[in-house]
């Protein structure tokens, strides 16, 4: 089955005590396909991209990744995440570690592979990353842009099925979000899965397959960038749209 979708959402619903954060959410997304995911503070976007890495527990729905049912068995939940790679705001990095070591982490403690091998995978991945050149610094001593770079030839070193991005951006001084954009785009260019939670239209324009508008905890409109940004459906995605867009 060539369209089995590689992330599969059914119902999902969670509250955070009495708050009902997500209401019945149901996403479909095809291997290849890179979805951006907006809306306004509160509605639900990083809770839903937690839920899909487990980091979040969800009360009901179904929530399928790369063909695994994920459900509160321990065994589940790693074995989604060996699919899944998550880039978050704040990078995240051991500051006490090299950035090869950053990344080599995970597959040695994940993986089981040996270190040598994680390594030259590490290196690998920085490569691609154009940021090999920095192996043996230690966090502190790169810009935020080149952090966030390690963060993500980290999550790549693992090598995920899927990638998470929650405002991979938004932490970072002006001047240094082009060259994380730029990695992304070459990601997506390689035809990773890609779920970018941002506020970066222009990136969305430049690389989205889908952008998904939130609110309220729901999925309120759901459509081809061209068709979301000319002629959003919602009174919400326009008020939304107006404000981000100048
Ligand atoms: N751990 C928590 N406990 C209680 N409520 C929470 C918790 N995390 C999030 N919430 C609430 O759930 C709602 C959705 O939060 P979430 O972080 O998913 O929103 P968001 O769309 O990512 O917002 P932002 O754009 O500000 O990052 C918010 O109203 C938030 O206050
Ligand atoms: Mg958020």
């Amino acid at each position: 089955m060539p369209d089995t979708p590689i992330v599969r959402i059914d119902g999902l619903n969670k509250w955070y005590g009495p708050f009902h954060a997500l209401k019945d959410v149901s996403l479909q997304v095809a291997a290849g396909e890179r979805l951006v995911i907006c809306g306004p503070s509160g509605s639900g976007k990083s809770t839903l991209i937690r839920c899909i890495n487990a980091l979040e527990p969800f009360l009901n729905g179904r929530l399928e990744v790369a063909g695994i049912r994920l459900d509160e068995r321990p065994a589940s939940i790693s074995r989604v995440r060996e699919h899944v790679g998550m880039v978050f705001q704040h990078f995240h990095l051991f500051p006490h570690m090299s950035v090869a070591d950053n990344c080599a982490l995970a597959p040695v403690h994940v993986l089981g592979l040996d270190r040598r091998t994680a390594r030259e995978r590490a290196m690998r991945q920085l490569a691609k990353l154009r940021i090999a050149d920095k192996a043996d610094r230690y966090p502190a001593q790169l810009s935020g842009g080149q952090q966030q770079r390690v963060a993500i030839a980290r999550a790549l070193c693992l090598e995920p099925k899927v990638m998470l991005f929650d405002e991979p951006t938004s932490a970072l001084d002006p001047e240094m979000v082009g060259e994380v954009l730029d990695s992304m785009v070459t990601l997506a260019e390689s035809g990773m899965t890609m779920l970018v939670v941002t506020h970066e239209m222009g990136f969305a324009r430049q690389v989205a397959d889908r952008v998904v508008f939130m609110d309220g905890g729901a999925i309120v409109e759901s459509a081809v960038p061209e068709h979301f940004f000319a002629h959003a459906r919602s009174e919400r995605a326009q008020q939304f749209l107006s404000k981000i867009i100048h």
